[in-house]
């Protein structure tokens, strides 16, 4: 796929590497940090293991009039073919922390779900259990408050702790942040997520387990030896988007390297070498047939890019601050 000329100029990128060292790399395919695998090159991928980097880092691209980009761990994102043009951002080293006090467990943006629940279950705290199944980190997990049909993030949430784009990091409390089924306010803020306080629910340990397996083979019925991105859609009220479309007859349909599980109806799979476009082109197909059949309109929950930014996720405006797509 042809890529477009980096964004970056020569004085950004040396500005980056004194920075971040040999944590800017340039023209960084995003597949190989995004879980679908698929899409072009960022101009920069920068690892950040701290917050004052993180302050300084912003603050250079918001001067240059950089877009950027948090990617977490890349597990609800579909770059662009033509990738991005700027920086994208992962958070890492101190963004890994996790502290339990008492009831009450602090963790780092970068952490991923599946650690917060092991790490609650180890000091006998249950209420996580849900997301064990899914995959993602804390602070790209909590704008969509991921979770089940019935169980979200967002019920647990105390506070958030954001850097917002004037430098200053900002507490805002749980219960501010306007948790629905796979979505929140918290974008509108329009910085990025550093750490997320939960409040759980004392459980002994071997229920916490029991809970935990149960999910787990749940999760059995998803596609989850393929390259992957979880759900695609959104369930709409009142129904399951896997079984909407499986009841359009849409369950195992291939468009070149891509299909639309024949597990689980609303994973779509990389068979090996798929592209965003196919991707997309195969979200767009459902979507007029599930309209079609059901007469329902599949929303999506996965984020699709486009080459200066992203759709549902934080990205920077033309004038380099943050915004949202
Ligand atoms: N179903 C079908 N056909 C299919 C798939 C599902 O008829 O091909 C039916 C099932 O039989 C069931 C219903 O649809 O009656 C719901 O399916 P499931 O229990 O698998 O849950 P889901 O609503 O499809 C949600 C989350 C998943 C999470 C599971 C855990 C959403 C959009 N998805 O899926 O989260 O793992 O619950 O039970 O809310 C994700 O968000 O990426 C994700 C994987």
């Amino acid at each position: 796929m042809p890529q477009e000329p980096s964004s970056l100029s020569a004085d950004v990128r040396h500005e980056l590497g004194q920075l971040l060292g040999g944590k800017a790399r340039f023209d960084e395919p995003l597949g190989r940090h995004c879980s679908m695998g698929t899409g072009g090159s960022a101009d920069a991928l920068c690892l950040v293991d701290n917050l004052e980097t993180l302050r300084r880092l912003l603050s250079l691209l918001a001067g240059r009039h950089v877009h950027w980009l948090i990617i977490g761990r890349g597990t609800n994102l579909l770059p662009a073919d033509l990738g991005f043009r700027g920086v994208a951002v992962k958070l890492e080293g101190e963004f890994n922390q996790v502290v339990v006090e008492q009831s009450r467990i602090v963790a780092g943006a970068a952490v991923a779900l599946a650690s917060l629940v092991e790490r609650a279950m180890s000091r006998d705290l249950g209420g996580l259990e849900f997301s064990t199944g899914i995959p993602g980190c804390v602070g790209g997990s909590l704008p969509g408050n991921a979770g089940t049909a019935s169980e979200s993030l967002g019920e647990w949430v105390e506070s958030v702790d954001m850097l917002v784009p004037d430098g200053r990091l900002r507490t805002l409390r749980g219960s501010d942040l306007a948790f629905a089924y796979r979505s929140s306010n918290l974008r509108a803020y329009g910085g990025v997520v550093t750490s997320a306080s939960f409040r759980l629910t004392p459980r002994p340990r071997a229920q916490v387990a029991a809970n935990v397996k149960r999910y787990t083979e749940k999760r059995k019925g998803q596609p989850l030896t393929f390259p992957n991105v979880g759900c695609i859609f959104k369930n709409p009220p009142g129904h399951s988007a896997g079984q909407l479309i499986e009841q359009a007859g849409l369950k195992g349909l291939r468009i070149d390297q891509m299909e639309v599980s024949a597990k689980h109806a609303n994973f779509m799979i990389n068979l090996g070498g798929a592209t965003t476009a196919q991707i997309t082109s195969l979200i767009s197909h459902v979507r007029e047939r599930v309209l079609a059949s059901a007469g329902i309109r599949l929303e999506t929950e996965v984020n699709v890019l486009d080459e200066f930014g992203a759709i549902g996720i934080a990205v920077s405006t033309e004038e380099g601050r943050p915004a949202h797509a």
